[in-house]
C-alpha cells in the first residue's frame, strides 16, 4: 500500500490542456479522449525541453503501458505547472482531466456507472458501510406538505451539540407540522474510541437518529462523509422533495425553512445556499497547494454548513461524484464541482446562512434568516429562545417603512426569499 502511494507520489502527471499548449501533435488523439499523458520522474532528474522533444521524436520515454504515457523530468513539469498557475478555473471536465493525470487515476471498470454519459468512473460511491443506521424515509403524504429529510453533519464525540439540537429546532420541526419531516439523522463517521462508540450506540437506541458511516471521522475525510450520506439518501430516501444538510453548530429557523421549502419547486435542477467567496487560499486553515488546485478561483459554490437540495438532484449529484475526482473541501466539491458536472444550478441568498448571530439574536435578524452559525451549545440554545420569543410576539422587529415612519413587522406573515442564480 505505502509503496503504491510512494510510486504515485513520485510520478506526478500533468494535464492535457498543457499538452495542447506545446502542441505535440502525437497526443491530439489522447487529448480528445480526455486522458493524459505526461508523467514527472520522481528522481527529480532534470531534463530540458529540447531533450524532451528530442526524446519524443525518437520515440523514447514513452511509458510502455498502452495508455500512451510519457515520462518527463520534474523541471519540465514545473515549467508546465507554472503555465496553469493562477489561470481561470477551466470547468469541471478540465479539473477531472488534471487530477486524473496528476494522480494517474485509473477508471474503476468493475463499478457500474450511474450515468454512462458522465464518463469514466473514479469513485466507488455506492459501496459505503453504515454500522449504525436510521430508518428509511417515511413515504406518507401529509396534507400536501413538502417531504423533507434533514441531515446534521456531526462528529462522534459531539453528544451535547446533538442534544441541544434535539431539544430546540429539531423538536420545533417535528411538532410544528409546517413541513412533512420524513426522515432525520445526525451523520457521523467511525471512532476508534470504544467508550465513545458505546455511548453512540446507546444514543442511537434512545433516539434512533444516528447515521454512522464506516469511515474514519477526520477533517480530511469530510468529502467522503458527505458522499456517503448522499448515497444513503439516494438508496433509502429517494422520494423526498427536499434534503437539508446542516452542520451541528447551525441553528435553523424552522418557520423560514418551511416557507422556503413550500415555495421552491422540487423539480427544479438547483441547489440553494449562501455563496462563499470562492477565494483560493495558499495558507492558513483552508490552504491548498497550487499542485492540487493551480487555478486562481474556485467555481461558485455555497457554504457547506447549510444547503438545501431537491430530492431530484440526489441521483445526478451522486453520478457526478462517481466521475469527478475527490477534492479536500466537501462544499467546493459537492456544491461547485459536482453540481457543475451534473448541470445543476447553484442558487444563493445571503439570508440562507446568515453568518454568526449575536449571542442573543435580534428579532429582525431572526425574522430575516433561515439559518445561522452559533459558537457554542449555549449560543444555539439562546438562538432558540430568541426565535421563540419573536414568534410568540414577545419581542418585535421594528423597521423603517418607505415613508420613514417606524413600523412593526407582523411576525405571522411569511417572507419571500429570493435566490439569485449564480453564474458557473
Ligand atoms: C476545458 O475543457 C473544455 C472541454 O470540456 C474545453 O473546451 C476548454 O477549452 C478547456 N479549457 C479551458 C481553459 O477552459
Ligand atoms: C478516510 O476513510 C477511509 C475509509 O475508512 C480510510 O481508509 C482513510 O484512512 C481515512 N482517511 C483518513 C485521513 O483517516
Ligand atoms: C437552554 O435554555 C433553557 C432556558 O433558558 C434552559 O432551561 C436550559 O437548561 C438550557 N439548556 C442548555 C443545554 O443550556
Ligand atoms: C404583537 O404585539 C404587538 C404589540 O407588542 C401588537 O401591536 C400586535 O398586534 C401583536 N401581533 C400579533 C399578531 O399578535
Ligand atoms: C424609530 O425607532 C427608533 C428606535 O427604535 C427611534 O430612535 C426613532 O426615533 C424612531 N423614528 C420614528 C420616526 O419614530
Amino acid at each position: 500500500m505505502s509503496t503504491a502511494i510512494q510510486f504515485r507520489k513520485g510520478f506526478i502527471l500533468f494535464c492535457c490542456i498543457v499538452v495542447s499548449y506545446i502542441t505535440i501533435a502525437v497526443y491530439k488523439r489522447d487529448v480528445a479522449q480526455g486522458f493524459c499523458d505526461i508523467l514527472v520522474r520522481s528522481d527529480g532528474h532534470a531534463q530540458s525541453i529540447d531533450h524532451f522533444k528530442e526524446a519524443l521524436a525518437k520515440g523514447q520515454q514513452r511509458w510502455t503501458s498502452n495508455e500512451n504515457t510519457v515520462i518527463v523530468g520534474r523541471e519540465f513539469f514545473q515549467y508546465l505547472a507554472s503555465q496553469l498557475r493562477e489561470t481561470a478555473y477551466p470547468g469541471v471536465d478540465n479539473y477531472t482531466q488534471y487530477v486524473v493525470t496528476r494522480l494517474q487515476l485509473k477508471p474503476l471498470r468493475d463499478v457500474k456507472p450511474l450515468r454512462p454519459d458522465f464518463g469514466p468512473v473514479f469513485n466507488d460511491v455506492k459501496s459505503f458501510g453504515y454500522p449504525i443506521e436510521i430508518r428509511p424515509c417515511r413515504e406518507d403524504n401529509v396534507r400536501g406538505l413538502p417531504k423533507l429529510f434533514v441531515a446534521v453533519i456531526s462528529a462522534p464525540s459531539y453528544f451535547e451539540k446533538r442534544d441541544i439540537i434535539r431539544q430546540t429546532w429539531l423538536r420545533q420541526l417535528q411538532t410544528d407540522s409546517l413541513v412533512n419531516l420524513v426522515g432525520f439523522g445526525f451523520v457521523i463517521g467511525r471512532t476508534d474510541d470504544r467508550d465513545t462508540q458505546q455511548k453512540i450506540e446507546s444514543e442511537s437506541s434512545t433516539h434512533g437518529d444516528v447515521l454512522q458511516l464506516d469511515m474514519v471521522d477526520v477533517y480530511y475525510n469530510q468529502t467522503l462523509k458527505v458522499v456517503g450520506l448522499l448515497n444513503w439518501i439516494n438508496d433509502r430516501c429517494s422520494g423526498v422533495d427536499f434534503f437539508l444538510k446542516v452542520d451541528d453548530d447551525v441553528y435553523v429557523n424552522t418557520q423560514n425553512l418551511a416557507t422556503v421549502v413550500k415555495h421552491l419547486d422540487p423539480a427544479e435542477h438547483s441547489v440553494y445556499g449562501t455563496a462563499s467567496d470562492s477565494i483560493v487560499r495558499r495558507d492558513g486553515k483552508f490552504e491548498i497547494s497550487p499542485e492540487v488546485w493551480p487555478w486562481s478561483k474556485y467555481p461558485v459554490y455555497s457554504m457547506g454548513a447549510a444547503v438545501l437540495m431537491p430530492g431530484s438532484t440526489m441521483e445526478p449529484l451522486l453520478a457526478a461524484c462517481q466521475t469527478t475526482p475527490y477534492f479536500l473541501f466537501d462544499d467546493t466539491y459537492l456544491i461547485g464541482l459536482c453540481t457543475g458536472k451534473a448541470g445543476i444550478a447553484v442558487r444563493v441568498s445571503d439570508r440562507f446562512l446568515a453568518g454568526y448571530a449575536q449571542q442573543m439574536p435580534e428579532p429582525c435578524y431572526v425574522h430575516d434568516s433561515i439559518a445561522w452559525l452559533t459558537d457554542s451549545v449555549e449560543h444555539l440554545n439562546k438562538s432558540h429562545w430568541a426565535s421563540a420569543e419573536f414568534y410568540k410576539n414577545v419581542t418585535t422587529c421594528i423597521i423603517e417603512g418607505l415613508d420613514g415612519a417606524n413600523q412593526t413587522v407582523d411576525q405571522t406573515k411569511e417572507i419571500e426569499f429570493y435566490f439569485a442564480r449564480s453564474q458557473p
